[in-house]
């Protein structure tokens, strides 16, 4: 296969957003107790922080941090998660049939994001509860002193403001399986509410209506229209939540899920857009694509439930393999060639659970195979994002029809120019020829590949290193052209 890329700066699609580059972290499986906090593991440190998961979460480069759900927000009482420890009370998390004990709440997520260098971005549960107990947490979190709530946190130990920015109205309104489930008119008017009234304590906030849980929703589109019917006024952004997995064996089928992505992303733009245009209003809705990634819910739904409401059990423990990862590289591709309208994203999730960080209770962390791709994007996508005039053969997938084989992006700045390449094809490698030319006396600088020959390996704790990015040996120089590898994802820097 020979495919062909043009990059020129002049094709700007808008700047590199470091939000883009967001997770999450709920109170599902071990994501919080024994992936972030493991108070007696010997890599944690007096606050209970797991060390290890720290420091490569930073490698990871992780802007931004959802919290603390998810399907978990939806029931959750915030007050339960604050003060002495042995005081708080355990409760049954209805979401994912566990319990919670609530040994990690608001002030220590905020002293995990301090040590991991990430910004919060906080969930406000629009299921059981609404406008007042949103109002208290915004209180607690963010009031500097000289109130009751203000008082109870500087009790507790956070003297300073936790001045978190982004605000999320809910999550996943639309879906049946969240608890306080409604209709998008009801939800809208609630989310409008919360969020003027939140804005009345603070107009600066930046705030998150819940858009459609993914494209196969019955109410998709229409969800959107409605909820910012009811709320264009009051908020930044409408959320995204897509996953994605390999069914059936169609390697192929699955390696184009970015497809749907790209045509996600494109409808909500045009629904939201069709709403301002009703509405007379000349601001513009963003999207905050806030749970993304591969997920094997098939097999999660099949192991339904676990009995007898366990201490944070092990729930949607994907191991990733190659592919895996080519798809989470695709879609990192997607959310920055949307960066226009896509301003803030967050891959679901972490650690453990659906995660590119793995730990063992007790043991050793390490890096799935998914953690390289979103490391690489974190640490060299900068400056602007430029659209690639490409030439790609395509092939035929039955979810999404023809889709090109190869899926491209680049960013540029005064650093230097990255290309970001996908090569989808499973049969062979792609010769991909790079016409740099509009970026003047420029020559591949590095070329690395995220590939090999089986495409199922996965990393394990006893081999970490299974799939790695490696130096790409197939490059060549003047005219550039690099081999990209079948089911590879590519980093190519110029300079
Ligand atoms: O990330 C796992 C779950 O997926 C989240 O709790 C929920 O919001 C979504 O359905």
């Amino acid at each position: 296969h020979q495919a062909q890329v043009t990059i020129d700066p002049a094709f700007r699609v808008g700047p590199v957003r470091r939000r883009t580059f967001g997770a999450f972290i709920e109170h599902l499986g071990r994501c919080v107790y024994t992936g972030v906090h493991e108070p007696g593991h010997p890599a944690a440190g007096e606050d209970g922080l797991r060390q290890d998961v720290l420091a490569l979460t930073r490698e990871l480069g992780v802007s931004t941090v959802r919290y603390p759900g998810g399907n978990f927000v939806s029931g959750y009482r915030w007050e339960d998660g604050i003060g002495p420890v042995a005081e708080r009370p355990r409760r049954r998390d209805l979401a994912w049939h566990t319990t919670e004990t609530n040994e990690f709440g608001v002030d220590e997520f905020m002293r995990w994001c301090r040590r991991a260098e990430v910004e919060p971005m906080m969930a406000v549960n629009l299921g059981t509860r609404g406008i007042e107990e949103a109002l208290d947490l915004l209180e607690y979190c963010n009031h500097p002193s000289g109130t009751a709530l203000s008082d109870l946190r500087i009790a507790n130990g956070a003297k300073d403001p936790h001045d978190i920015r982004m605000w999320c109205l809910g999550n996943e309104m639309d879906g049946p399986w969240q608890l306080g489930h409604r209709p998008a008119r009801e939800y809208g008017r609630l989310a409008a509410a919360t969020g003027r009234a939140m804005r009345m304590a603070d107009p600066g906030l930046e705030l998150v209506a819940c858009g459609s849980s993914g494209t196969g929703m019955p109410t998709f589109g229409a969800w959107e229209a409605t909820v910012l019917e009811e709320t264009y006024d009051v908020v930044d952004l409408i959320s995204a939540h897509a996953y994605y997995e390999e069914k059936d064996g169609d390697l192929g089928g699955f390696l184009a899920c970015a497809a749907d992505m790209e045509h996600y992303i494109d409808t909500v733009v045009a629904t939201a857009d069709h709403v301002g245009a009703r509405l007379r209003s000349r601001k513009k809705i963003d999207i905050s694509f806030d749970e993304w990634n591969v997920w094997y819910m098939s097999r999660s739904m099949a192991a339904g439930p676990p009995e007898g409401w366990p201490v944070a059990p092990p729930l949607l423990e994907d191991h990733y393999h190659l592919a895996d990862a080519v798809a989470v590289g695709s879609m990192l591709i997607t959310l920055l060639r949307h960066t226009d309208r896509v301003a803030a994203a967050s891959l679901a999730q972490l650690v453990n659970v659906i995660a590119p960080i793995m730990t063992e209770p007790g043991g050793r962390a390490w890096r799935q195979t998914t953690f390289h791709p979103f490391a690489q994007a974190s640490r060299y996508a900068a400056g602007e994002v430029l659209r690639l005039a490409a030439v790609s053969p395509v092939y035929e997938t039955a979810a999404y029809g023809e889709v090109p084989l190869l899926h491209a992006v680049a960013t540029h700045s005064a650093e230097g120019t990255t290309l970001f390449a996908v090569n989808r094809a499973t049969d062979r490698p792609l010769v991909l020829d790079i016409d740099a030319r509009a970026l003047g006396d420029v020559r591949i600088v590095e070329a690395v590949t995220l590939a090999d020959d089986d495409f199922y390996a996965a990393n394990t704790a006893d081999d970490p290193d299974r799939i790695a990015p490696r130096a790409n040996p197939d490059v060549r120089h003047d005219p550039a052209r690099v081999v990209l590898p079948p089911v590879s994802w590519n980093v190519i820097r110029l300079g």
